[in-house]
């Protein structure tokens, strides 16, 4: 069968599909539009997509032959997955692969922002480290402070988890109770309100839905300490970015960490010139290991969906039962 790829993937996942399947992949190294995607998925049996494509109806049903989407990412707000269902196409994401990348990230993250470590060094680097300094780069201590999780899924609790070692009180909002982190680390759950007005640290991990878009803003940062770290490795647009240039700029809190953006890859630019936040470009599941697993993953899903069974990571199992 014929697949199409929308960009380039690490060589295990495309030499995976290579033994069963031709391949075409985007020749360029940039995110095609979606005419372009139309445009090549005309004839193909399989959709290979990033989070970077937005994967809407229009797109879904261009090509009648379309019988497998799988996406590269274990978030998938940018498929429609209800058109997809509706025309009898599986989708599958990647998830697992990246959960202890991504909740690396978000405790590297938390570091950098909590020690200013880029602020820092930016500042050592410009050659104006004149030696030590009782004043100098005062941050926020991480031990045995409060950790708010906002969203205990695979990548919410694994990040809660990694906390062991920092000694820290645990608070967690998730629509059900997670056992396990009650059990390991004396998680509490608590209201979101509660959240935000006694965590130290504040993590996001949710998927962007409906209910969680816009779930900061400026009545939350209101809300938050003074002294408060905000960290996102989830989806930009669960934070109101205007609102948190406003609440950085006008320290209604110390600091973020962010890895992804309202609308990448675009950045609210008033962010690009404040010290008070790090900002990596989307990154946080990109280690060797976690990528090469992810395009695997993602080929193994194309591979099954193809034959027709239902692949290991699907979203819409529903599309079977129809059937
Ligand atoms: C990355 O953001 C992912 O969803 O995999
Ligand atoms: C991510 O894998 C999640 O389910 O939170």
């Amino acid at each position: 069968m014929k697949i199409f790829v929308t960009r380039k993937i690490p060589k295990p996942g495309l030499d995976l599909l290579r033994k069963e399947h031709d391949i075409e992949i985007n020749p360029f190294n940039r995110v095609l539009t979606k005419k372009e995607i139309i445009k090549n998925l005309k004839g193909k049996d399989g959709l290979l997509c990033l989070l970077t494509d937005q994967i809407d109806e229009e797109v879904i049903v261009s090509e009648p032959r379309l019988k497998m989407i799988a996406c590269y990412a274990v978030g998938y707000d940018n498929i429609d997955v209800k058109a997809a269902t509706k025309q009898g196409v599986p989708v599958s994401n990647t998830p697992g692969v990246l959960t202890d990348a991504t909740s690396d990230m978000a405790w590297a993250l938390l570091f950098s922002t909590a020690r200013r470590i880029v602020e820092a060094d930016k500042f050592t680097r410009a050659g104006k480290f004149n030696g030590w300094d009782p004043m100098l780069m005062h941050g926020v201590d991480v031990t045995g402070k409060t950790l708010g999780v906002v969203g205990t899924g695979r990548i919410g609790a694994a990040f809660a988890l990694k906390s062991k070692g920092f000694d820290m009180k645990v608070l967690y909002v998730n629509l059900d109770k997670n056992v396990d982190l009650e059990k390991k680390i004396y998680a509490k759950k608590v209201t979101f309100e509660v959240l935000l007005k006694e965590s130290d640290f504040i993590s996001l991990h949710v998927p962007l839905i409906p209910s969680t878009y816009h779930l900061i803003g400026e009545k939350e940062f209101k809300m938050m300490k003074k002294t408060a770290v905000l960290i996102n490795s989830s989806r930009g647009p669960v934070i109101d970015e205007k609102a948190l240039a406003k609440a950085l700029k006008k320290k209604w809190i110390f600091g973020a960490g962010l890895d992804v953006y309202e609308h990448e890859p675009k950045i609210t630019k008033e962010l690009l010139y404040l010290d008070n936040v790090v900002l990596q470009p989307h990154s946080a599941s990109a280690t060797i290991k976690s990528r090469t697993q992810m395009a695997t993953l993602a080929a193994e899903n194309m591979i099954e969906g193809l034959k027709g069974l239902i692949p290991p990571n699907c979203i819409n199992p529903e599309v079977f039962k129809q059937s």
